[in-house]
């Protein structure tokens, strides 16, 4: 699929990676559509950024993602702004480090509702818009910690491996006319406030020896745009990432 011309939605485009996808296929020549939850003022700053290079300025789309409600008025928002999609970049998530035996019920639901739950009934609302249609791609940003599994960060973890294996199946379910896969990433863009000691002890664990950038996963991203003949992938892009 050429990415010129591409109508893409992004999820979590207000910054940080997802900033990074929007910025790189805009630059590529997409009509790109931005989504934020509670980043609505730095959405409003990157959809000026797109404008600035794109000559158009980008939507940008709210709401929590666990809700299936949201996706349902995504979709039909932007079926009045352009059609419908013909790619959706699933790139918002949550993420925070939660030890074993001190893990809520709260916040292993948080993780399930956001990051499973949410990538669930995306996938079901466009999913079935594309199927519609005749074509399309699902690319989910997932993580590598849904193949290794920190110990540190189960619930995360387990949301992660979820997403991955449910996207292996819409790769089943969806085909011939959608191709559906996952891009990993390792560490790409740390948390902020992060000491130096902490970020070499993930260095350490990387044998590239160095901490990726957000321009990685795009990359990767663009390259699954243009790649025809690949499903149900889960591309790991993580500098060779070992468990810590
Ligand atoms: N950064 C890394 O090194 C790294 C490593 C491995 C995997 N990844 C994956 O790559 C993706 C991007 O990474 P990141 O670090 O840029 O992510 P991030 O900053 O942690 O989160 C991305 C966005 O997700 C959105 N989000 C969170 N909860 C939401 C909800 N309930 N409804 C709607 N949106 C919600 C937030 O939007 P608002 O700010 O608008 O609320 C946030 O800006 C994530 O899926 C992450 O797991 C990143």
């Amino acid at each position: 699929m050429e990415i010129k011309g591409c109508r893409i939605l992004i999820t979590g485009s207000a910054k940080r990676v997802g900033k990074v996808i929007a910025l790189s296929l805009a630059r590529f020549g997409a009509t790109v559509i931005l989504h934020a939850f509670k980043s609505g003022e730095a959405a409003t700053a990157t959809a000026s950024e797109i404008e600035a290079l794109a000559l158009y300025r980008p939507p940008v789309l709210s709401g929590d993602i666990s809700l299936r409600e949201t996706w349902i008025t995504m979709k039909d928002e932007i079926e009045k702004y352009c059609g419908g999609v013909d790619v959706w970049v699933h790139n918002a998530s949550v993420f925070s480090e939660t030890p074993f035996f001190t893990t809520t019920e709260g916040q292993w639901q948080h993780f399930m509702d956001v990051n499973l739950k949410g990538a669930f009934f995306g996938a079901q609302v466009f999913g079935e818009q594309m199927k519609k249609k005749g074509g399309g791609k699902i690319i989910a940003i997932g993580d590598v910690a849904g193949e290794l599994i920190w110990p540190s960060y189960i619930p995360y973890s387990v949301s992660r491996a979820g997403m991955h294996a449910l996207m292996k199946g819409l790769a089943q379910l969806l085909a011939p006319k959608v191709q559906v896969n996952v891009v990993a990433p390792g560490p790409v863009l740390l948390p902020e406030g992060i000491s130096e000691a902490e970020r070499q002890k993930i260095v350490k664990t990387i044998p590239l020896q160095r901490i990726g950038k957000p321009e990685d996963v795009a990359k990767a991203v663009r390259f699954l745009i243009d790649s025809d003949f690949l499903t149900g992938q889960v591309i790991r892009v993580d500098g060779g990432r070992r468990r810590p």
